[in-house]
């Protein structure tokens, strides 16, 4: 299977903080391989996998890395972004959403922080923590997290070891411009806490 270069810069970034993963509530989003949500179930946490509930054969390849892995505690979902659907509904509170490589196509970006401010109802603490490929410097979320009341914060890549071409014996970042971002409400620190503090966002994607 074909890992991408944003599934290998989140999951760097989740073995970074992998001390925090223990018990947590995980929800991968668009997981496809989902070597991040994986990882994060290696680490101790209790995660579920989704995809488009339109793509079963993208259902079959979560399904495949969970038995690949040994992983038999995972549950898949399908999840179509900005559907309620009943399985979306179902979801208990999470803690954090993973999303490597979702905005690829500027039509998504609403569904997905739809999707991701549904959860947020559910636990305002949720955290969003993504990757994306620098596709165009006209692509922006910066309208949209203020329509959905969201803070961006830009991770940059040397603060946990992902600003090298070859990262766990992959060489695949190398070759693409990949970012990182964190997404919370706005309001809210990264612990809860009610937040004062002046915040960077870059929201180009
Ligand atoms: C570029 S791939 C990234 C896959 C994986 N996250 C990775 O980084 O290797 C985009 C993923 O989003 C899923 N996807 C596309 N449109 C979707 C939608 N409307 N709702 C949910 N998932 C979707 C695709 O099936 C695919 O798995």
């Amino acid at each position: 299977m074909y890992v991408w270069p944003c599934a290998v810069v989140l999951a760097q970034y989740l073995w970074f903080h992998r001390s925090s993963l223990p018990g947590k509530a995980v929800l991968e989003i668009g997981a496809g391989v989902s070597l991040p949500g994986i990882l994060a179930a290696k680490c101790g946490a209790k995660v579920t996998l989704s995809d488009s509930s339109l793509l079963p054969h993208c259902l079959d390849v979560c399904q495949q890395s969970c038995q690949m892995n040994n992983l038999p505690q995972i549950s898949v979902v399908g999840l179509t972004w900005g559907h309620a659907s009943p399985d979306l509904l179902a979801l208990p509170p999470q803690d954090i959403i993973l999303a490597s490589d979702v905005f690829f196509e500027p039509e998504d970006f609403e569904p997905i922080l739809m999707t991701v401010y549904f959860l947020m109802e559910k636990n305002p603490m949720l955290q969003f923590w993504s990757t994306y490929q620098v596709r165009s410097a006209d692509w922006s979320l910066e309208a949209l997290l203020y329509k959905w009341d969201m803070k961006c914060t830009h991770i940059p890549l040397e603060t946990f070891d992902a600003d090298r071409g070859e990262i766990a014996e992959s060489d695949l970042p190398g070759r693409h411009t990949v970012e990182m971002l964190t997404i919370s409400l706005r309001g809210q620190s990264p612990t809860g806490a009610v937040y004062a503090g002046t915040v960077k966002t870059p929201t180009r994607v």
